[in-house]
């Protein structure tokens, strides 16, 4: 989700008034991947590197987290939407940690759309945190070094009940992953539309899918196609 801001600076309006709409995007983004059938939608809310950002962007953020769960949690439980959680939970300030545990407890059982929010996520911490879990099984002697494997590693990960994505999308024209599941997407199609994060809806959502059923996906393999 990127665009907030040059949403907002190409209104004259602040910042924060570019992620308030960004929050209504998500809305329109949960509802569009349910009707579509999408299974798994993740959103990254809060990068690991967002800290950097002035202290005010970055408690506008937290509190807009705050206010999405308060005001859209009832709805997406109702909706059978299932919320998990992915990013580093220590160091977080204890409330938003509250309402992110709330979110997950409360649609535990749902078997509708997981909705994964990335919150101070990154993808090099992430693996960063599964070698170091490996690393103590090892210590410890329960775990021999030539059995840290690719499957192991992905069961150590945030993500080890979450399917690696078929697509992933970036809005505002930036073609970057930024630290976005890196270990995840290594076979997913990219797709990036040059919308600004609050236009997304209905119409860019319908772009990138088309953009994505033109791709031909091999996974190291040979294409159907082929002699
Ligand atoms: C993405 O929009 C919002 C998040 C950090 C979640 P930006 O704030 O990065 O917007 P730009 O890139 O400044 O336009
Ligand atoms: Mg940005």
């Amino acid at each position: 989700m990127d665009g907030n801001g040059r949403w907002a600076a190409r209104r004259g309006l602040p910042r924060v008034e570019g992620h308030r709409r960004g929050v209504e995007a998500v809305r329109r983004a949960v509802e569009l991947a349910g009707e579509a059938g999408v299974r798994y939608l993740t959103l990254y809310s809060f990068s690991a590197e967002n800290w950097t950002r002035p202290a005010q962007e970055v408690a506008d953020l937290m509190g807009l987290l705050k206010h999405f769960v308060r005001k859209d949690l009832g709805t997406l439980h109702r909706n059978g939407v299932r919320v998990r959680v992915i990013g580093e939970r220590a160091g977080l300030p204890a409330d938003i940690v509250g309402v992110l545990e709330e979110a997950e407890t409360l649609t535990r059982a749902n078997t509708g759309l997981t909705l994964v929010v990335a919150f101070n996520y990154g993808g090099r911490q992430e693996i960063a945190r599964a070698a170091r879990t490996l690393a103590e099984e090892v210590a410890a002697g329960r775990l021999a070094p030539q059995d840290v494997t690719v499957e192991r590693l992905s069961a150590a990960l945030d993500t080890r009940d979450i399917p690696d994505p078929d697509l992933v999308l970036r809005t505002s024209g930036e073609q970057r992953i930024s630290n976005f599941l890196p270990w995840q997407s290594a076979y997913s199609e990219l797709v990036f539309l040059p919308d600004l994060w609050p236009d997304f809806g209905r119409e860019a959502f319908a772009k990138a899918l088309a953009e994505y059923a033109c791709r031909e996906r091999r996974f190291g393999g040979l294409g159907a196609g082929t002699l």
